[in-house]
């Protein structure tokens, strides 16, 4: 699997697409390491950290430019932030299955971070990025 950048991605913010195609290509070395076969326990570690930690660090980019342009008291960045969470709470029940051996935990982990990744960029993140512009102008 791997998953094409495509121009509908992009929000128009430079820092913000910076990071969302470093996240791509993060996630597409992993599924081009691993091709048709499962990763093992301990790439797949690896990965729960590394998404970890470039997730939090891209969450409060977001959360910068939501706190400047003073859109974090609206509805949109509440139920945005709302997404990051569930993230972050996500990949704490995927380190426990990881730690507990759950079986196929590591599938749904990567079937997870793909999933979320792109849905994320292509919706939530584009209406974030035209209220981020909006604001910018107003
Ligand atoms: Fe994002
Ligand atoms: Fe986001």
């Amino acid at each position: 699997m791997n998953i094409v950048w495509k121009a509908e991605y992009c929000t128009g913010i430079e820092v913000i697409d910076t990071q969302h195609q470093h996240l791509v290509l993060l996630l597409n070395n992993y599924f081009a390491d691993q091709p048709q076969q499962e990763v093992s326990p301990s790439v797949a570690w690896e990965m729960l950290k590394e998404f970890n930690g470039y997730a939090d660090d891209h969450f409060a980019t977001e959360e910068h430019l939501a706190q400047q342009t003073h859109i974090d008291e609206t509805g949109l960045w509440i139920i945005h932030k709302g997404s990051h969470d569930y993230y972050i709470k996500r990949l704490k029940e995927f380190q426990q299955d990881l730690e507990q051996h759950t079986p196929r935990a590591v599938d749904k982990l990567m079937a997870f971070l793909s999933y979320w990744w792109v849905t994320h960029i292509s919706g939530e993140d584009q209406e974030l990025a035209k209220a981020l512009k909006d604001a910018l102008i107003a």
